[in-house]
């Protein structure tokens, strides 16, 4: 509908700014009127029209703000007056006083699009192109997810069994008379490695078993409310489709995922969408798996949790025993070539609960390395930020 309406739109303002109309639009094709409209408005435009259009062009593809205004579940009217206006400018180079300087070089870039394409190129471009700028999703590159994988996946220690289980769960796309999983839930407390291990096994699946990697941005997805999240999320969810076999990481499911009791209706609508595309009708069979992380599988929705959604494959990603702390302060701090003093090790290994605060008193004890710090109650200090707050910390700094 949306293109029809654009083509209609483009029609009248050519008629606007011709003042007349040269051409009947009876019995003429999309392609035929375009080729009419080419040799008819290249006479008439000037420069400041022009730029005024490609002006708003770029604006209505390059700003998110402007693209959810218009293609939110508000109103088409907008979308259809700014892309016909977009779809000018392929039709205006045939003036050749308009092709010297920048000016001409942008305008003959504009105008190697296919005429008859340009209006429906730029509606259906604003569905995908926020996406694949950044704004809603990433699709990383090759470079991207050997990073991911090197430093969120390899980096990780004393989570081997959840490694395997990730592992072996990848089999159900490749063998026949298998189902392939929809969903991986990785949830439990805060600081354990969930968000690193989401993202390093998604890295995996890119790197080693050819998935497409769409990394979702849960908080750009989230504004402008639950409506607009939605229609975003139908996309990315057609992206993922195109794509398949592909691979959707939703790091902090929760603020997507909330029970629908709670949420309202725009929320029931979002989470409508993450069902229907997860183990819908249409989706059931499609090769797209869901990889999300939560500090909070209780607000989520029941039934995103359920078999054959999110909860395909649960993992429970719990804080590491005092051992394994040790272990893993003691491989963070191999793995960034820190040094640790003994006394500091066993008093951090009973005080430090997580994964995350092993890593970062790893991180501040480099700090203090590469600063030459080596006095006692300054490391000390990196403990005392970590484990006691802000307060504690300030204390042992005005001591030391
Ligand atoms: N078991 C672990 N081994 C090594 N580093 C860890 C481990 N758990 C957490 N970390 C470190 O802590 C950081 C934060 O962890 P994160 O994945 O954000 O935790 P969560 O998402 O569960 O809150 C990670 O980037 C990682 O460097
Ligand atoms: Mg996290």
């Amino acid at each position: 509908v949306l293109p029809t309406l654009t083509f209609m739109v483009t029609y009248l303002v050519g008629i606007v700014m011709q003042g007349s109309t040269p051409w009947g639009p009876v019995g003429l094709s999309p392609l035929g009127f375009y080729e009419v409209f080419v040799r008819n408005i290249s006479t008439y435009t000037n420069p400041l029209t022009l730029s005024l259009t490609i002006t708003t062009a770029a604006v209505y593809v390059a700003s998110p703000a402007l693209t959810r205004l218009v293609r939110g579940w508000t109103s088409p009217v907008p979308a259809v007056l700014l892309a016909s206006l977009a779809s000018l400018i392929p039709m205006v180079p045939m003036d050749p006083a308009l092709t010297q300087g920048v000016q001409g070089a942008l305008i003959l870039a504009a105008s190697s699009l296919p005429i008859s394409y340009a209006g429906s190129w730029y509606v259906n471009s604003v569905d995908v192109l926020p996406m694949l700028y950044g704004s809603i999703a990433d699709i990383p590159d090759k470079d991207t997810l050997i990073k991911y994988y090197r430093e969120d996946w390899e980096t990780l220690i004393g989570l081997d069994s959840a490694k395997r289980e990730l592992i072996i769960a990848s089999e159900s796309f490749r063998g026949s008379g298998v189902r392939p999983i929809h969903g991986v839930l990785l949830y439990g407390p805060a600081g354990t490695g969930k968000t690193a291990l989401g993202l390093g096994y998604t890295a995996w699946l890119g790197l080693y078993r050819g998935f497409r990697v769409i990394v979702v941005k849960a908080g750009r997805l989230m504004r402008g409310g639950p409506w607009e999240a939605a229609w975003r999320l139908e996309k990315v969810f057609q992206l993922a489709r195109a794509l398949q076999p592909s691979v959707i990481y939703i790091d902090e499911v929760d603020s997507i995922g909330r029970a629908r009791e709670e949420a309202g209706a725009g929320g029931y609508r979002l989470v409508s969408v993450m069902l229907q595309n997860i183990d819908g009708v249409a989706s059931r069979y499609d090769k797209v798996l869901v990889v999300a992380t939560t500090n909070n599988v209780n607000a989520l929705d029941e039934a995103l949790i359920r078999p054959g959604r999110l909860g395909d494959l649960k993992i429970y990603v719990a804080k590491p025993p005092p051992e394994m702390v040790k272990a893993i302060i003691v491989g963070v701090a191999q793995q960034r070539g820190v040094l640790i003093p003994p006394w500091l090790l066993e008093k951090a290994s009973g005080l430090i609960e997580t994964g995350a605060e092993a890593e970062a008193l790893v991180n501040c004890l480099a700090i203090k390395q590469l600063a030459g710090v080596k006095d006692p109650t300054q490391l000390d200090a990196c403990l005392a930020g970590i484990t006691r707050g802000i307060e504690a910390y300030n204390t042992s700094q005005d001591m030391g």
